[in-house]
């Protein structure tokens, strides 16, 4: 072949090809302009939140999970718990098996006053081992229910210890090593309400279960016969999301409404799910007050109109119905994962389950009454700040490098992660280098958020909190004064509220000690390197 003929061919082409070209060029570019129209409807109609149940008729009255009295025994108050499995009805169909204290599902809500003793007699009448821990509670490593307090099948556990918290909403659930999910789902959770001076004091409502309603809020699956979903019919979930429903309970009710008096009226929250965060919000979009966070009442109330708790977190909110006659619905509104690519994934798995989602919680109902409305104090609590130069050693913690860990490791339960002398003011940094958020909740204290991506935390998070939600690529910084109590031989847990984290590893262990010779030991964590690492690619 000469060159001169292949330039032959090649004029020719040359001829006519111009006009070729721009054709395929642009049909090529006409069809990806559709098509990333289309992509780009689909993956915003896809992230756009629907109203799931909507049409869902709110006509179960509001369970209100009792107050258990306490038997008075010298000093103490005794309260006298049995775990127990049987069968609740929640839906019309058939009974569900479940777990409760007390009673078939969820438990008492225990009450007491700072100052009290307190000691429980808790009898574990399941077939299987169970603990049971005080969550958000301040009181010894050996009393607080972790996975090293196990309570075999017919035994008896009797902690006792003297109420310091302040006026808080805490909660109790099982902390069994690898089974927590699974137990708090079957129905073991329950309230543990502290009252003080400054609570006694405050105008405030307060008439449990009349205008202060604690609302215990969780999301269950049911199977077609009526039983509870849980592993392993969702096993791939479980690992990453955690376990979602598709049905809201509270309390234990499903499709609630509760008559309340047309006043002002308190809502005490827990989030209680294993793994769902809610996005509190009234139906017309109107303002509630928040009064208190985790672990005990806020400065001043702080003016809402939406509010989210991960797993584990409570809030108590005041809403004001005075003259009201029409009843209002607590929904959730949509929770979005920050970063958007995980958000579409994350909703495209989940869909209908999915936290992007609005849903209904709750129907409250106003009824006529006498009672007058009080004016909401402004001033509610006072919290001494605590200084950062108060503490004497920074911890870091690095949630989810890999496979539901903490700083690269995974709970061990012979293995002690770090060691706090007691009474020690300390700041922990939580970066969370993973692709959804984790709850970080610390055992044994009450932290202060000192600060989220660098900035001053909002006025609804200036309490006193023991669970942080911790969202992808944040980095949390909390301080606390670690308790007296001290303990070389039982430690305390910190670990990721999604339950099924927890579960797979996510969690670690402490000791709090004023024995001299740990503090040489002190285990630091995670390489300088890794935190390198995420400086430079943060975005
Ligand atoms: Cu509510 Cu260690 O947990
Ligand atoms: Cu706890
Ligand atoms: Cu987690």
């Amino acid at each position: 072949m000469t060159i001169q003929e292949t330039l032959v061919p090649k004029k020719s082409i040359a001829n006519t090809g111009p006009k070729k070209t721009i054709l395929i060029v642009a049909a090529s570019l006409a069809f990806f302009v559709v098509l990333i129209t289309v992509l780009a409807f689909i993956f915003a109609e896809i992230q756009q939140p629907k109203f799931v149940n909507r049409d869902l008729v709110m006509q179960n009255e509001l369970l209100i999970p009792p107050l258990l009295k306490p038997q008075i025994v010298g000093e103490e108050k005794v309260f006298v718990l049995s775990a127990e499995n049987g069968e609740t009805v929640f839906l019309e169909g058939k009974p569900t098996k479940t777990d409760g204290y007390n009673g078939t599902y969820l438990g008492p809500t225990l009450r007491a006053h700072k100052g009290d003793h307190v000691r429980i007699v808790l009898t574990n009448n399941l077939s299987q081992p169970i603990t049971t821990h005080w969550h958000g509670m301040h009181l010894p490593a050996i009393m607080d229910g972790g996975p090293h307090q196990e309570i075999a099948p017919g035994a008896v556990w009797e902690p006792h210890w003297t109420i310091e918290n302040e006026a808080a909403t805490l909660w109790y659930h099982p902390h069994l090593l690898g089974r927590t999910g699974e137990e708090v789902y079957s129905g073991l959770a329950g309230l543990f309400i502290i009252d003080d001076e400054n609570s006694d004091s405050l105008n405030l409502p307060k008439e449990y279960g009349v205008d202060d309603l604690p609302l215990i809020v969780q999301d269950r699956e049911f199977r077609q016969d009526d039983e509870f979903v849980y592993a392993p019919e969702r096993k791939d979930e479980l690992g990453h999301t955690g376990m979602l429903g598709n049905t809201i309970l509270v309390n234990g009710t499903y499709a609630p409404f509760v008559d309340v008096p047309a006043k002002q009226i308190r809502l005490r929250i827990l989030n209680a799910s294993n793994a769902r965060r809610y996005n509190f919000g009234f139906e017309d979009g109107r303002t509630f007050y928040q009064i208190a966070t985790d672990g005990g009442l806020l400065p001043s109330p702080v003016a809402r109109t939406c509010m989210i708790l991960a797993p584990g977190e409570r809030a108590e909110v005041i809403i004001d119905l005075t003259g009201e006659t029409e009843p209002l619905t607590l929904i959730s509104n949509a929770v979005h994962e920050e970063n958007k690519i995980l958000r579409f994934a994350r909703t495209m798995i989940n869909a209908e389950r999915d936290e992007n989602q609005v849903f209904k919680i709750i129907e409250l109902r106003p009824q006529p009454t006498a009672k007058v409305t009080e004016t909401l104090p402004q001033l509610l609590n006072s919290i001494e700040p605590l200084s950062s130069t108060s503490a004497v050693r920074k911890r870091r913690f690095i949630l989810d490098p890999r496979n539901r860990s903490i700083n690269g490791k995974k709970m061990d339960h012979q293995y002690v992660n770090e060691v706090v002398h007691s009474g020690d003011v300390e700041i922990w940094e939580i970066i969370n280098l993973s692709g959804t958020f984790h709850p970080f909740h610390i055992h044994g204290v009450q932290f202060q958020i000192i600060d989220r991506r660098g900035k001053p935390p909002a006025a609804y998070e200036l309490g006193w909190k023991d669970t942080v939600l911790v969202s992808n690529a944040e980095i949390v910084h909390v301080i606390m004064r670690f308790p007296e109590f001290s303990d070389p031989h039982t430690p305390y847990m910190y670990h990721c509220h999604i339950l099924e984290h927890e579960d797979m590893g996510m969690m670690g262990q402490f000791i709090v000690t004023d024995e001299k010779i740990s503090r040489g030991k002190i285990y630091i964590g995670t390489a300088d390197s890794e935190i390198e690492n995420y400086h430079n690619h943060a975005p």
